[in-house]
């Protein structure tokens, strides 16, 4: 049975029971429209901690463009149904009003972290993000919390904010979820018509084509060829494509100056935006 609360008292309150009695806590914050990809994080939550929260919190000061928050689905009952026997004991859905009775002012200094990619695109997206992240770690206190590599970036930044401020929660990245045609999935997938579905998997085609073949060509060689073969597609308008460190998330010249790299991609098909990404080494 999922308990289901709204304020930060009683939630806190719930989950500082389960901690007084030597529960691990596992996290997995969300915005809602839950589809399979929030639910793998959900089930290996429940599988590495006794008790797993889930916030579900359309957080207003993230979205740069009012349109996306206003048409970003809310769909707290079917939510709550996904969640059953997922392994979550407790949802916390709070309020704009109870995040937030005032302006949170806190300010962060990532460094280039959030310049860049999604960062450049989307500003001021970073700082609501961390700011509602560091608000519920907070109210939740878990052990571990739990993100999905959809959002490399956004992981990185989470990480780098718990290293800054010390915060003893432990990050677990998890690995994307997708659709059987290789579309990641993501909440926003639901607002893509029945034909730009079919081509949304063109995103995931020309970086699954680049993992194979990337050491031919230098990075930008590959950021111009990924960009190339989305924007043949009439349907898509390719926003960005790095080929970066996923350390730094900085671009580089040559193969041998990352350790790691990773192809990250945001690209419009109509009003839709999407991002994806693919590990190359
Ligand atoms: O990834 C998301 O859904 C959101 O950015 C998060 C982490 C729940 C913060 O609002």
């Amino acid at each position: 049975m999922i308990e289901l609360t709204h304020t930060i008292s009683e939630t806190a309150e719930a989950i500082r029971q389960q901690t007084a009695e030597g529960k691990t806590i596992g996290f997995v914050p969300t915005m809602g429209a839950l589809h399979e990809g929030h639910l793998t994080l959900v089930r290996q939550a429940a599988l590495e901690n006794d008790f797993v929260v889930v916030s579900i919190f359309v957080n207003p000061i993230q979205f740069n463009n009012p349109d996306d928050l206003a048409r970003y689905p809310r769909t707290m009952d079917e939510d709550i149904q996904k969640l059953e026997g997922s392994g979550c004991r407790q949802v916390f859905a709070p309020s704009v009003a109870e995040m937030y009775p005032e302006p949170d002012l806190t300010e962060f200094d990532f460094g280039l972290l959030d310049k860049v990619m999604e960062g450049k695109y989307r500003p001021g997206h970073f700082k609501g993000v961390a700011i509602v992240v560091k608000r519920l770690f907070e109210i939740v206190k878990p052990h571990k919390a739990y993100f999905g590599e959809k959002d490399f970036q956004q992981v990185a930044i989470i990480k780098k904010m718990v290293q800054m401020l010390q915060i003893p929660i432990e990050i677990i990245p998890c690995p994307i979820v997708r659709e059987a045609d290789g579309l990641a999935m993501s909440s926003r997938n639901a607002r893509l018509t029945a034909e730009e579905r079919t081509q949304a998997t063109l995103m995931y085609k020309a970086l699954l084509g680049v993992k194979e073949n990337y050491s031919w060509f230098i990075p930008a060689g590959v950021k111009q060829l990924v960009t190339g073969e989305i924007n043949e597609s009439p349907y898509f308008r390719v926003e960005y494509v790095d080929v970066v460190d996923t350390a730094t998330l900085l671009p580089f010249e040559d193969w041998n100056e990352a350790e790691h790299a990773v192809v990250c991609v945001a690209a419009f098909i109509g009003s839709v935006r999407l991002i994806d990404n693919i590990r190359l080494y």
